[in-house]
């Protein structure tokens, strides 16, 4: 089975050195990755500006921006049979980025405009890969988790909410495609990671556990 995977967040610049990001270290989708292979999967996992270390030996493609996140995501759809989407994409880049950096007398004008959605491209051109997505929420997300399943055509989609971010695990909710929706109180990431291969591997019997 050959998984792609997406992790940490992205950093979209508004001149040569600022930008805007947030605090996901990387760490969700690189012990998915690591759960993959370890089961004898084929993973490449494709790599927003991360604080955590990659795990050895396996193949890792280092990317700063959503759209460049979203070119390696496409050009991979092809040869994977699962894409598991773990990143924190950044949901706005600037419309122009300034070539130098801005000084503080120039003032700060930003226009931001919605950066490409990955999975709601790669969703597109689904067939029968298998899409799992995830959906950091406030308290109460899981309407608003439904929708992204629905609008970004995934199999599967795991909630969490803020605390999961910089965190050794927290409470996670799934929702299925096929309505099915599960509740975990505290699951670690190396639990998370084996549930979600789980899944990968075996469908919803997996979780009748
Ligand atoms: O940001 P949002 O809550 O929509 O993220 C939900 C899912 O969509 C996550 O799996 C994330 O990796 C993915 N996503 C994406 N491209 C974006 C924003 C989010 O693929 N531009």
């Amino acid at each position: 089975m050959r998984f792609l995977v997406t992790t940490g967040p992205t950093r979209e610049y508004l001149d040569s050195v600022r930008y805007l990001s947030n605090g996901s270290t990387g760490a969700t989708g690189f012990r998915i990755a690591e759960e993959a292979a370890r089961r004898g999967g084929d993973v490449v996992v494709i790599a927003g500006t991360v604080s955590a270390a990659p795990p050895a030996g396996l193949e890792v493609i280092r990317v700063v921006s959503a759209a460049e996140m979203c070119d390696a995501v496409l050009s991979r759809l092809s040869s994977s049979d699962v894409l598991i989407g773990a990143a924190a994409v950044c949901d706005w880049q600037p419309a122009h980025r300034a070539p130098r950096k801005l000084a503080k007398l120039d003032g700060l004008e930003v226009r931001w405009v919605p950066t490409p959605d990955i999975l709601e491209r790669a969703g597109a051109q689904k067939g029968s890969r298998l899409h799992i997505g995830f959906a950091l929420e406030d308290a109460g997300g899981l309407s608003s988790a439904a929708q992204k399943l629905a609008r970004k055509n995934l199999d599967y989609i795991v909630l969490n909410g803020p605390e999961a971010i910089g965190s050794r695990g927290g409470s996670y909710q799934l929702l299925a495609r096929s309505g099915g929706m599960w509740h975990f109180e505290y699951l670690t990431k190396e639990m998370l990671a084996a549930l979600v291969i789980d899944l990968a591997l075996q469908g919803e019997s997996a979780l009748a556990r």
